[in-house]
């Protein structure tokens, strides 16, 4: 079948067609049956469940059954800091977040910032440590708990981790990391061995606590290729494989097609985006599906499912009625794309407000969530 799409760690491009992506990555969809399942324990579902963009997983049915048995799980997610944080970047963590919330869990954050500089030729290892701490404020900002909350940069914690990825890199030959991520002979040595230390989270409560404790992997679908082979792997040492929850990509603001990427700025909102400046890049770049003229709109009507500012909407609209209101409003033509985009505007601008707030505050409190040997 030709590709028309790429979707690995480090790129994502083209048109993602997710049902395909779950076939070709052999993980299992989001569906009714599990969503009542996991409503069973938290009471509502959570927005982005309740519109599968969590679509896919690995293994929930079983962190589930352990649940049940009384086994609790433990969280892990992270970020790559290469940059400012962005809108996408937020979309596992507050759903993340939700399940802490929920379920009681604790939650291991990490920051690779030895990942950024192995695959960034721009960046030095002082500035992905810097930006690490930096991204880690959009973390705690966000509401984790204290106390249940450890966010930790891979270098500052390199003692503590460099242990237990050797023993995953025994595990882990060359043909593997070539076969999984595409990598070649002339890729650095530390590009292969990176995924060995994204592993780790996965299994180091585990290894501290001398027993096993189930983990859930909440992220976007384009870091499923490092647990496939820790799931593999940990699974070699003794431990439980990880079980995961994948969202779609919150698309670019330039279009549908791809993810919102940290390296082209017209196409992100950064959470240290003033209001006024998101606003701007919103009405100046975000995607249209509307008509070419307003006679034209209001007689045809627009097209929600490609209009990026509903897109958006769907992540950080919380309200179903709201939602679909606007839904059928663009698509009547009641609604035009310039008061679509003063919709997502104004959404966004409180957002921000508070996040930003919020970031400050983080300053403060950011050594007590903060891991390091
Ligand atoms: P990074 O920094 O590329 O991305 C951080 C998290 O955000 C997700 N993501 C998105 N989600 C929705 N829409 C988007 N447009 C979008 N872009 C990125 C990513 O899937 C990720 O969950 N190597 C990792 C850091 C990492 C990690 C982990 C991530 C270390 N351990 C465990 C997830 C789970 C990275 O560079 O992520």
């Amino acid at each position: 079948m030709p590709k028309e799409f790429t979707v690995t760690p480090w790129k994502v491009e083209g048109e993602v067609d997710y049902t395909r992506l779950i076939k070709e990555f052999g993980t299992e969809s989001v569906d009714d049956k599990l969503l009542n399942r996991i409503k069973k324990h938290t009471g509502e579902l959570h927005h982005m469940l309740r519109r599968k963009i969590f679509f896919s997983h690995r293994d929930l049915n079983w962190l589930l059954d352990e649940y049940e048995k009384g086994n609790k799980f433990y969280l892990y997610t992270g970020r790559g800091p290469s940059g400012n944080t962005h809108l996408g970047h937020l979309v596992p963590w507050m759903f993340t977040k939700w399940l802490q919330d929920k379920f009681g869990a604790e939650l291991w954050f990490q920051m690779t910032d030895d990942e950024k500089f192995l695959f960034n030729d721009k960046l030095e290892l002082e500035e992905t440590n810097r930006l690490a701490y930096e991204n880690a404020l959009d973390v705690i900002a966000l509401g984790f708990k204290k106390g249940k909350t450890k966010i930790f940069a891979d270098t500052d914690y390199a003692k503590t981790l460099y242990r237990q990825a050797l023993r995953v890199a025994k595990k882990l030959t060359v043909s593997t990391t070539k076969a999984v991520f595409g990598l070649s002979e002339s890729d650095s040595v530390g590009k292969h061995f990176f995924t060995t230390v994204q592993s780790v989270p996965a299994f180091l409560p585990s290894a501290l606590a001398g027993r096993n404790i189930p983990c859930l992997i909440p992220h976007a679908i384009d870091q499923d290729p490092h647990f496939r082979v820790t799931r593999d792997i940990v699974h070699k040492l003794g431990y439980y494989k990880p079980a995961a929850i994948h969202c779609v990509f919150l698309p670019a603001l330039t279009g549908p097609k791809g993810k919102m990427s940290a390296s082209i700025a017209e196409t992100a909102v950064y959470t240290t985006d003033a209001p006024e400046v998101a606003a701007k890049k919103i009405r100046k770049y975000a995607f249209s599906g509307g008509k070419d003229t307003v006679e034209e709109h209001r007689k045809h009507g627009g097209n929600p499912d490609v209009d990026v500012s509903y897109q958006w909407l769907r992540f950080f609209e919380e309200d179903d009625k709201k939602l679909e209101r606007i839904y059928n409003d663009y698509r009547s033509g009641k609604l035009l794309s310039g008061e679509l985009k003063e919709i997502l505007i104004e959404k966004l601008s409180v957002f921000l407000k508070r996040h930003q707030d919020g970031r400050e505050k983080a300053r403060k409190v950011l050594d007590s969530y903060i891991v390091k040997d």
